[in-house]
């Protein structure tokens, strides 16, 4: 079955970057699209684009952080459409700097749009997949920063590891059950996300918070568009996939992790 054709899908985070890229790919192969975002206006505009190339979307003020928002978000999807089957849990922000220096709360809230995020989509959809029983797909956005620790990102990296965990999890638990998952891992995508993540912040964050944009030489590699990582999601929800990096110069970071970890065992005693 096609997963795309007349099939439903939520994306969290869609009114920008990498969420509205994906809402825009999902849309071009038949799906009917749910986008849900804190930023009523962005969505507006992404929402007016889908239709205006014919899609049916629709946009719910969700903001992920809040359970009952997204339970909120499932229910309405549900009763718009009556029936949900692909479910994209991205919405995130970053936050830069030492942990050392950091604010308490920019872990609370890093973790609780990045990481409780996730895990309320999980709370309202899965469950709902599995009782329609009509297969379906979970892609949950973690990050390279899920998957190998980086300086000046400690509290994102935190947040995108538990991601990266979780979805790991989950695909073993209900891939069976004929539901895809798919870990989206990116590097860096050109999209507003420094902006954004610092407008999204709570005043009392801003002042004397963590920086809030990369220290010069904090990231490294190039930039690719969001158009070309939703290109790449679409072909891993069609070949059920479960990982989606965007980056060639992710290979050679993820050998040396694993080769540090194989380590261990030469120094074995
Ligand atoms: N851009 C990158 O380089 C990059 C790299 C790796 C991972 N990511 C991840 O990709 C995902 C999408 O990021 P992006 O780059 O497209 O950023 P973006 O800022 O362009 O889009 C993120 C969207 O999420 C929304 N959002 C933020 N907090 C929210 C909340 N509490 N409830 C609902 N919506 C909320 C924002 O309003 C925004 O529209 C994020 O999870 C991010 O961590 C991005």
């Amino acid at each position: 079955m096609d997963p795309f054709r007349d099939r439903v899908a939520v994306v969290t985070g869609g009114g920008s970057g990498i969420g509205a890229a994906m809402a825009r790919a999902f849309a071009a192969r038949g799906a009917r699209l749910v986008l849900a975002d804190l930023d009523e206006e962005a969505m507006a505009r992404v929402e007016g684009d889908l239709r205006g190339e014919g899609a049916e979307a629709i946009s719910v003020r969700t903001d992920v952080t809040r359970r009952a928002e997204v339970e909120r978000l499932a229910e309405e999807t549900i009763r718009r459409f009556g029936a949900v089957h692909l479910v994209c849990n991205n919405a995130g922000i970053v936050t830069f700097g030492e942990m050392a220096k950091a604010p308490h709360e920019d872990w609370e809230f890093t973790m609780g749009v990045n990481f409780w995020g996730v895990v309320h989509g999980v709370e309202a959809f899965v469950p709902r997949l599995l009782a329609q029983g009509q297969g379906g797909h979970v892609v949950n956005t973690a990050s390279m920063a899920g998957l190998v620790g980086m300086r000046w990102l400690g509290i994102y990296c935190a947040s995108k590891f538990a991601v990266t965990g979780l979805t790991e999890a989950l695909h073993r638990e209900i891939e069976p059950h004929g539901i895809g998952v798919t870990l989206l891992c990116p590097m860096i995508v050109a999209t507003n996300i420094n902006e954004n993540s610092v407008r999204l912040r709570p005043d009392h964050l801003r002042p004397k918070g963590a920086p809030t944009a990369p220290p010069a030489g904090g990231l490294q590699g190039g930039t690719v568009s969001a158009d070309e990582v939703a290109a790449r999601v679409v072909r891993a929800i069609d070949g059920k996939k479960l990982y989606v990096l965007t980056h060639p110069e992710q290979r050679e970071l993820l050998r040396r992790r694993a080769a540090k970890l194989d380590q261990v065992f030469e120094e074995w005693d």
